[in-house]
C-alpha cells in the first residue's frame, strides 16, 4: 500500500470499493480515507455477491469498536478476509472470544509475552537482527521486503520453540493466511490458499502439541508455556493451544517485517529524518511509533454488531460486520496534526492504534516494539546512507498493508 499519499482527490464514496485489491497494490486507499473520514464516518457497501460491511474510518470510532466488547463482538470473526463466515474457532481462539472467558485465557497466555519477560531475551534477539543486517554490509542490493519476511521467524523462532528447519515453510504458510490473492504466496484461488494454509499450520501446531505431549520434553518456549498455562481454573484444551499457537505465529510473521519495510522506506524517501535519528539515537523508540502509525501494518480488524448500533453519525444493524480501518485512525487529522507527515520526532506518536484498542490490543507489542527499536539501533549504527535500487511492489490485500519487494543498498558507516 501507497503509504505517502498522492494529491487529495474527489472520490464518489458511493462506488468506491474497499475490497478492491488494485486500490492496495497500485492506489492510494489513504486519499480515499481522508474523504471518508471527513464525509461518511460510517459507510456502507455491497459486494457483488451479496455480502455487506459498514466501515469506521475515525480514531475514536475505530477505538469503540475495537475496544467495546458488547456492543462489537470477536465472536463472529474478526479477519475481513472472511467476511459473512461465522468462524468455527470463537469462544476457543483468544482472537475470537470475548470477555470474560477471553480475559482468562489472555492472563494465562500473556506472563510469557509481557514487557518484562521479553526483555530478557534482549541479547538473543540483537544477535539476531545483527546476522539479518549482515548481507546489507557488503553493499550489494538487498531486498528488504522479501528478506523481512523471515525476521521475525529468526527473532521468534526459538522463542517460540520452533526448530530452523520449519521455519521458510511457515513463514509461506501464514503469508498465505493473510495475503491469499498476492501473486507470490497464491496457490489456486483465494479460497483455496487460504484452506489450504490454515489446514497446513493448524495441522502443525497440533503434531507439535502432541509430540511434546508424548516426550514430556519442555524448554520453557512460549508453546511450552501454553502446554502448563491455566485458564480460571482448568489448563487449556488441547484444541486451544493448537489455535492460539497459530494465532501467534500468525501476528508474529505477518506484521513486524511490513513495519520494518514500510518505516525505512520512509526514512529513505526524507534522508533528513535518517540523518536525525542518527544524529541523536535516543529518538529511535519515538522514531518506531512514528513507524508504526506510519504503516498500520494491521491494516483493519473486523467485528459484528450485536444490536443496532449508532456510530459514526448512521447506525449498524444488528449482526451487521464493521470493519475498524485503523490505518486510517492513524492518519485522522484531529489526532495527529498533519497525519501525512512522516516526523521520528512528532509528540503523541504513542497514541498511534497499531497494535488496536483495548482487550485485543496486540499480544505481541512488547515484543514487537523491542524488536523493531533494536532493529532500528542496529541499523543506524551501521550504516551512513540507504537508497532505493529498483522498483517497489506492495502486497495484494486489503487487510495487511505491506511490500513484496523493497530493494534497497545501504553506505556502511567507515570504522574508526
Ligand atoms: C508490528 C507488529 C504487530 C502489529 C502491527 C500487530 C497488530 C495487532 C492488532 C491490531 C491486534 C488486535 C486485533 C483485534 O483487535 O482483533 C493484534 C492482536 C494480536 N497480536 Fe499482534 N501485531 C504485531 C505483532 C505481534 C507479535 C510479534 C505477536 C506474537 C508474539 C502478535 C500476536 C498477536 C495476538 C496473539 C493477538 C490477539 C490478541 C487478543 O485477541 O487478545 N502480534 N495484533
Amino acid at each position: 500500500m501507497r503509504l505517502t499519499p498522492g494529491p487529495a482527490r474527489d472520490i464518489d464514496l458511493d462506488t468506491v470499493d474497499l475490497f478492491d485489491l488494485d486500490l492496495y497494490t497500485s492506489g492510494d486507499p489513504h486519499t480515499v480515507w481522508d474523504v471518508m473520514r471527513a464525509k461518511a464516518p460510517l459507510h456502507h457497501q455491497v459486494l457483488p455477491d451479496g455480502r455487506e460491511f459498514w466501515s469506521v474510518t475515525r480514531y475514536e470510532d475505530v477505538c469503540r469498536v475495537l475496544g467495546d466488547h458488547r456492543e462489537f463482538t470477536s465472536e463472529r470473526g474478526t479477519v475481513v478476509t472472511h467476511l459473512g463466515v461465522d468462524d468455527v474457532a470463537a469462544g476457543k481462539l483468544l482472537t475470537s472470544t470475548d470477555p470474560p472467558r477471553h480475559t482468562q485465557v489472555r492472563r494465562a497466555i500473556g506472563t510469557n509475552l509481557t514487557a518484562r519477560a521479553v526483555r530478557s531475551w534482549e541479547d538473543r534477539i540483537r544477535r539476531a537482527i545483527v546476522g539479518f543486517l549482515e548481507p546489507l554490509l557488503d553493499g550489494e542490493t538487498f531486498d528488504l521486503a522479501e528478506q523481512a519476511l523471515l525476521l521475525p521467524a529468526m527473532v521468534t523462532g526459538p522463542l517460540l520453540g520452533i526448530p530452523e528447519r520449519d521455519w521458510a515453510e511457515l513463514v509461506q504458510l501464514t503469508a498465505m493466511v493473510t495475503a491469499p490473492s498476492d501473486p507470490h504466496f497464491q496457490h489456486g484461488s483465494e479460497a483455496a490458499t487460504l484452506a489450504i494454509s490454515h489446514h497446513e499450520l493448524i495441522t502443525y501446531v497440533t503434531d507439535w502439541v502432541r509430540r511434546r505431549r508424548a516426550t514430556g520434553d519442555n524448554d520453557g518456549s512460549l508453546l511450552d508455556h501454553l502446554l502448563t498455562a491455566r485458564a480460571g481454573d482448568a489448563p487449556l484444551t488441547d484444541e486451544e493451544i493448537a489455535l492460539d499457537g497459530y494465532s501467534i505465529l500468525l501476528g508474529a510473521n505477518v506484521t513486524t517485517p511490513h513495519t520494518v519495510s514500510g518505516t525505512v522506506q520512509a526514512l529513505i524517501e526524507r534522508p533528513e529524518q535518517f540523518a536525525r535519528a542518527q544524529a541523536d539515537p535516543s529518538l529511535v523508540p519515538n522514531l518506531v511509533e512514528e513507524g508504526l502509525r506510519w504503516t498500520s501494518a494491521a491494516c483493519n480488524f473486523m467485528r459484528y454488531a450485536v444490536n443496532d448500533t449508532d456510530i459514526g453519525g448512521g447506525t449498524i444493524p444488528a449482526r451487521g460486520a464493521v470493519v475498524a480501518w485503523i490505518g486510517s485512525a492513524n492518519r485522522d487529522e484531529f489526532q495527529f496534526p498533519d497525519p501525512h507527515v512522516f516526523d521520528i520526532a512528532r509528540t503523541g506518536a504513542k497514541r498511534q492504534v497499531a497494535f488496536g484498542f483495548g482487550a485485543h490490543f496486540c499480544i505481541g507489542a512488547p515484543l514487537a516494539r523491542l524488536t523493531l527499536r533494536i532493529f532500528f539501533e542496529e541499523l543506524l549504527q551501521r550504516f551512513t546512507a540507504i537508497e532505493l535500487a529498483g522498483e517497489v511492489e506492495h502486497l495484494r490485500s486489503y487487510f495487511i498493508a505491506g511490500m513484496t519487494h523493497l530493494p534497497i543498498v545501504a553506505q556502511k558507516r567507515r570504522t574508526p
